[in-house]
């Protein structure tokens, strides 16, 4: 049986093939986004690749890309990324996902918005004939009445819990937000959640992602499937 880190493997393969000399890539944060990161270090090393420069979604990201010898700049310092891949937590059959399980949502978004195409890759265990099937939404909010912004979200259904560290301690995003991961249930209408989340003060930003994967790679035992959108 295929491992799912060689899954992982794969589907970043299949993703890193579409980068070209000279552009921008957006570096995604997480297991199978790392394989991506990698794989680009690699062959920026070995001349198979040459002349792109990566912007890090998250600071763990940085720290690999600068590692494997990956020029790095900023959102602040381009117009546009030209190709983003990263990876997601799961993903529904509109290519909705949701994202933040490593708590680098905002920074995701941010880059997988300034992008003109954004590749996600996964195995195929992520993927959800509904979000919130498998996987809890993270959103990540202020400290300011974080209890008060739990309330509100377990008033809509389901249950919330504050992200800890294993030495059970807040988690901290790369911002220094806290994360609620919410525990919602199937989520029937993505855009219209991800609105009503969008308009909550106290609600930094959350884990969905709606209409900005342009493309996926999927891997499982028979191999990389590409679906766009
Ligand atoms: C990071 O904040 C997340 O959005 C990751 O992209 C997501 O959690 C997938 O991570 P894995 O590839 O480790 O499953």
């Amino acid at each position: 049986m295929t491992s799912v880190e060689t899954l992982k493997a794969m589907a970043a393969a299949a993703a890193v093939a579409l980068v070209q000399p000279g552009m921008v890539i957006g570096l995604g944060f997480g297991s199978t986004a790392a394989h991506a990161t990698r794989l680009i270090g690699e062959r920026l090393a070995s001349g198979a690749l040459r002349d792109i420069v990566g912007v890090p979604c998250a600071e763990g990201t940085a720290t690999l890309a600068r590692e494997m010898g990956i020029p790095l700049t900023t959102l602040d310092e381009v117009n546009a990324v030209d190709l983003t891949i990263d990876g997601a937590d799961e993903v529904d059959p509109q290519m909705a996902l949701i994202k933040g399980g490593g708590g680098a949502l905002l920074r995701e978004k941010m880059v997988a918005q300034a992008s003109r195409r954004v590749a996600i890759i996964v195995d195929e265990s992520k993927l959800s004939p509904a979000l919130g099937t498998r996987f809890y939404l993270p959103i990540e909010v202020v400290d300011f009445g974080y209890r008060a912004t739990a309330r509100w979200l377990e008033a809509q259904g389901g249950s919330v819990r504050l992200r800890v560290r294993t030495d059970g301690q807040p988690f901290r995003t790369d911002q220094g937000n806290l994360i609620l991961d919410w525990a919602c249930g199937p989520i029937t209408d993505p855009a219209a959640l991800a609105a009503r989340l969008a308009a909550r003060a106290g609600i930094v930003e959350h884990g969905l992602f709606v209409g900005l994967a342009t493309d996926l790679f999927v891997a499982g035992a028979s191999g990389v499937r590409h679906l766009t959108r």
